[in-house]
């Protein structure tokens, strides 16, 4: 029985008001002898045309409002709110085998009905490195798309990548000039860097040398839109390999996509939507440009169209979003891009209003912050500032593996090399994306390994440790023969075991509060304060050896429980567990 479930659905009866409204106003008391779940009553004051207390007290002795408590929940007031408790013992025991029902997929709900939710994360530039840069996006968004596939919506993940552009103009006149086959195929990115870079240097050689280049490359990029053959085999050729260098990063995160429309798929699709803007009105002549006024919701003018008839950025992305419409029609549509890009959304998003499409107000864009390093000696690569996101993944999973390993010798050496490699890519990558995801996306994240590795502190070894610690009990229980048992789980009502069972309980809600304002950190907070709750409880009382058979039963079921809602708050992170470290 969902407690906090059935007291919605019983204050939604007597109010009238809606099941969803009244689940985000229910809050849990500051203070335990309050209860475990307060309704405000000012919502209601208005309609009711009575002080909220008042009103508190008379739905408090509604019948209405105890169906199905049988006991199990008690009502009172303290002024405006409604408090309602509900019996540890019950809880204890509704909590746990609703958990052990699901399994790692606890948390889940059908709120989405199926509807498509579009998430386009990642979007990395092509012939471009993929660096840490692209990390928050690729793990921000990747998380994203698990939270609302697990509440039930259709996801469909989109990375737009950066495929057009005058730059690849330059490029395929650079490859003509210096272009190394057996670079291209051994290390395509970096040596589409190489002639990329060696392109600019070049062009400081003269001025007679630059326009030479710069000609030759606008007039490659002209045969490139124009579909020439060799120039768009050339580019395709660019794509295809920088994609298979981002799949392999992808493939080691566990991240997939569905769609990978890049900015060029769209320029097709440019003209149609510059007429259309044109038929409504909306276009108007700047300096030779054409853009779409914005001072009427205070923002400056959209560039549609440069002064040399060529479109932009914001042209494609207006062509994408009508392109996912159509394809899609969307419930909501996605952009988890860096904050230096909020006023590009803005303006995309009050073009598309203007243009009369609602659909507008369900594009959003999920800005996030930067990645800080608190000690510049803590990487140091080879090529200039750039750091490449796989040689970042290296470095986390070595410095995990010399933990795990010293930990093993430990232990008198307990793990394999092969098992250690194993323990060491799932926690370092699971640790370099919780660090992106611990706090409010907004804020910049310093970066630090100590931090990031500590195996006691808010980190994924943390968590992941207290998994892999769960399941060795677990192991030793079935190695005695002793399974756990729910059925005396009501006997749970120690205050460390109520801590446990109330974050276990709380889980379902950052869940949705994480889907609704697009912060996994919400989860990430929630399965941290489990696994505090959990080590406390553990260091605090016996298990295996409890004072008698019924309670060992009941807190092996707990842990069980601890276990598998952890593993599946990381599995919505993007972070997978081990059972042995
Ligand atoms: N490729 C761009 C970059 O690396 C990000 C694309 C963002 N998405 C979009 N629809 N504009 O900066």
């Amino acid at each position: 029985m969902d407690y906090k479930d059935l007291i919605a659905s019983n204050l939604s009866r007597c109010t009238g008001l809606d099941k969803a409204q009244i689940e985000g106003l229910i809050e849990i008391p500051p203070k335990l002898e309050l209860g475990d779940y307060a309704f405000p009553c000012f919502v209601l004051a208005k309609t009711l045309h009575k002080a909220p207390p008042v009103i508190a007290n008379e739905l408090k002795d509604s019948p209405e409002l105890a169906e199905g408590f049988d006991g199990a929940v008690t009502v009172d007031t303290a002024g405006p709110y409604i408090n309602f408790r509900i019996d540890k013992g019950i809880l204890a025991k509704s909590v746990i085998s609703e958990i052990i029902d699901e399994g790692d997929q606890y948390g889940n709900r059908n709120i989405g009905e199926g509807r498509n939710v579009i998430i386009e994360f990642s979007s990395p530039n092509i012939a471009k490195p993929f660096h840490v840069g692209h990390a928050f996006t690729t793990i921000l968004g990747n998380s994203l798309s698990n939270i609302y596939s697990r509440l039930g919506y259709n996801v469909i993940r989109f990375n737009h990548l950066g495929d057009y552009g005058t730059q690849f103009g330059k490029l395929i006149t650079a490859y003509r000039l210096w272009g190394d086959e057996q670079a291209m195929h051994d290390n395509p990115i970096d040596e589409l860097t190489r002639i990329y870079v060696k392109f600019h240097d070049e062009c400081k050689v003269s001025e007679e040398r630059e326009k030479e280049l710069e000609d030759t490359a606008r007039d490659n990029f002209r045969k490139l839109e124009e579909g020439e053959e060799e120039e768009v085999a050339l580019w395709k050729r660019f794509r295809d390999l920088s994609l298979e260098v981002f799949e392999k990063t992808y493939k080691r995160m566990g991240i997939k996509f569905d769609n990978y429309n890049g900015e060029s798929f769209y320029s097709s699709r440019i003209p149609a939507v510059v007429e259309m803007l044109e038929d409504k009105g909306l276009l108007e002549e700047s300096e030779g440009a054409k853009v779409v006024k914005l001072d009427d919701v205070g923002l400056p003018p959209c560039l549609v169209v440069k002064s040399d008839g060529t479109t932009i950025y914001a042209s494609r992305d207006l062509a994408a979003v009508l392109y996912r419409h159509e394809e899609f029609n969307f419930y909501k549509n996605i952009y988890v891009v860096g904050l230096p890009q909020q006023l590009h959304f803005r303006q995309v998003f009050a073009v598309l209003k203007k243009a009369g499409y609602d659909f507008a107000d369900d594009c959003v864009h999920v800005g996030f912050g930067l990645l800080k390093f608190k000690d510049n000696t803590a990487f140091s690569t080879r090529a200039g500032n750039i750091i490449k996101l796989d040689e970042f993944l290296d470095k986390a999973t070595e410095k995990t593996a010399e933990i795990i390993r010293k930990n093993s010798e430990l232990r008198g050496g307990d793990m394999t090399d092969e098992q250690i490699a194993q323990v060491s890519e799932t926690v370092g990558l699971g640790a370099v994306t919780y660090t992106y995801l611990k706090a409010g996306r907004e804020k910049d994240i310093f970066f630090d390994w100590d931090d990031m590795l500590d195996f006691e502190g808010d980190t994924a070894p943390y968590l992941i440790y207290t998994y892999a610690r769960i399941k060795s009990i677990l192991r030793k229980a079935a190695d005695q023969g002793i399974s756990g048992d729910i059925g005396p789980a009501d006997k749970l009502t120690a205050e460390d075991e109520y801590a446990v069972i109330r974050s276990l309980a709380d889980f379902k809600d950052s869940v949705v509060k994480a889907a609704e304002s697009y912060e996994p950190f919400m989860i990430s907070r929630q399965i941290a304060l489990i696994a505090r709750n959990f080590n406390r409880f553990y260091n605090n009382s016996r298990i295996l050896n409890a004072e008698n058979d019924e309670i060992r039963d009941a807190r092996l079921k707990l842990c069980e429980a601890v276990a598998d809602c952890i593993k599946s708050g990381l599995d919505m992170l993007g972070i997978g567990v081990v059972e042995k470290m």
